[in-house]
């Protein structure tokens, strides 16, 4: 079954490129993802992607599940993953335990070692392989892996003065620069993300939006090549139906933090179970985030989102209406699942090549591609343009584009009817 799925989709790709090359010319193999009008430029490919989570993907040693699951991600049409950027301790672990990060006040400790970020450079390069574009989560909200607790235990307060810290803040930084500085040139990586699912109970929504807007100056200070995004769940927003998800008690403002300049894109997550709400109510969450990020000019992405059961009847609709709303460039669902990697599974896996996968991945990746060409007709304010021409690898022509037709870096070179470029 999985191994006729696969001669498939190498055969319907090899045709694919064959027929490029007659037509056109290739895109090029890799390069760094950039804003498009209002879709995301992944590899000279501009439109809605679609994608996934693989959270444990740098914690383990078996490289061979890690390259076949990212194989299978590839051949399935997916084009971005998002996997753990941290693994925060305050004790050293066991023998054999992966771990990134050490946290003491007296001297906390990076691992480059070949039970720390080795793990994640297999990953990156693992990504370049396969054409895969990765998402990463600089520090968690939650205990998992260490989280902004292992920092308080390290540097005392608590989860909310975490934000404020001095201590905290200036060894999460030097974390951030170690990572990033790391992966500074690689065309794998699609963005750095502040944390995952930052909250601040009970704060001031401008505790966050200052804590944004500072680190997320200092990554583009460092790495002038990625975006960088907050990877909040899109809680506190006023246009929606005032249940829980859309109130401010956990310290976010959505509609206000999608305006900081630094961050080139805006995340929402989608989770009816866990959040007390039906599965019919995640369409509109995606509708009225969708109208936020436009009114922002930013793109967004749903880059959590999961649902306990009937995957087909209850995920597909949220596809489809993120797909259908302008200011949405792509989705991640919660998450892949393969049947040979155990204790990392879920109730929210969807297995390669089950049920759940034809309707939630296969069918979802064949609406996408039957989109294109993308109506990528719309610009919204974003990094894209510097001064009023599009920026290097930026979109500069097309049929139906109406942005910026000059380029302030390089020439803007005709790739197809629909797609002009500024290449170097
Ligand atoms: C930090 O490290 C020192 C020296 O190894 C140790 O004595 C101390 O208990 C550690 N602090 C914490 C909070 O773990
Ligand atoms: C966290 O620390 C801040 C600053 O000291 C304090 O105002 C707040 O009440 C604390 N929060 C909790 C939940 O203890
Ligand atoms: C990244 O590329 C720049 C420009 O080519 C180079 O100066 C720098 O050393 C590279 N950094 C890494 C970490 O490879
Ligand atoms: C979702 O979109 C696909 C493709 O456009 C369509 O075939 C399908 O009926 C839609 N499903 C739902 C539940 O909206």
């Amino acid at each position: 079954m999985v191994m006729a799925i696969k001669s498939y989709v190498l055969a319907a790709l090899s045709a694919a490129s064959t027929l490029a090359a007659v037509v056109q010319p290739a895109p090029r193999a890799s390069s760094f993802v950039t804003i498009s009008g209002s879709h995301f430029d992944i590899d000279g490919e501009v439109g809605y992607f679609a994608g996934t989570n693989c959270y444990w993907c740098p914690f383990t040693y078996n490289t061979a599940e890690v390259d076949t699951t990212l194989s299978d991600i590839a051949s399935s049409g997916l084009k971005v993953v998002r996997v753990l950027g941290f693994s925060d301790w305050n004790t050293l672990p066991p023998t054999g335990e992966i771990w990134f990060q050490l946290l003491n006040a007296t001297g906390s400790i990076i691992n480059t070692g070949a039970d720390g970020l080795q793990n994640l450079d297999y990953v990156v390069a693992s990504a370049e392989q396969h054409g895969l574009k990765l998402i990463i989560p600089l520090v968690n909200n939650w205990d998992d892996f260490g989280g902004i607790n292992a920092y308080v235990n390290a540097f005392g307060g608590n989860a909310t003065s975490w934000f404020t810290n001095a201590a905290a803040q200036s060894q999460y930084r030097t974390y951030i620069h170690a990572v990033v500085s790391r992966y500074i040139n690689s065309t794998a990586i699609f963005a750095w993300e502040l944390a995952n699912e930052p909250r601040c109970a009970g704060c001031d929504t401008g505790v966050i939006a200052e804590w944004a807007t500072g680190v997320s100056q200092y990554i583009k200070s460092l790495d002038p090549n990625h975006l960088v995004t907050l990877g909040d769940e899109g809680l506190g927003l006023s246009t929606g139906d005032g249940s829980y998800p859309y109130s401010y008690a956990s310290g976010t403002d959505f509609a206000a933090n999608i305006q900081i300049e630094s961050l080139d894109f805006g995340t929402f997550h989608l989770y009816p179970d866990g959040w007390g709400e039906t599965y019919p109510w995640g369409s509109s969450w995606v509708q009225t985030h969708a109208q936020a990020c436009v009114e922002a000019g930013k793109i967004c992405i749903m880059e959590e989102y999961g649902a306990v059961t009937d995957r087909c009847t209850n995920m597909v609709p949220w596809q489809n209406a993120s797909m259908a709303s302008l200011g949405m460039g792509g989705d991640l669902f919660w998450q892949w699942g393969e049947t040979f990697v155990s204790g990392y599974g879920d109730s929210y896996s969807i297995n390669y090549g089950s049920s759940d996968w034809h309707c939630v991945v296969q069918d979802h990746v064949a609406a996408i591609s039957g989109k294109s060409p993308p109506p990528s007709t719309t610009t919204l304010t974003g990094p894209t343009a510097s001064g009023s021409c599009s920026i290097l690898w930026g979109q500069c022509g097309g049929n139906g584009y109406l942005g910026a037709t000059c380029c302030a870096q390089g020439t803007c070179t005709y790739l197809n009817d629909w797609y002009s470029q500024c290449q170097p």
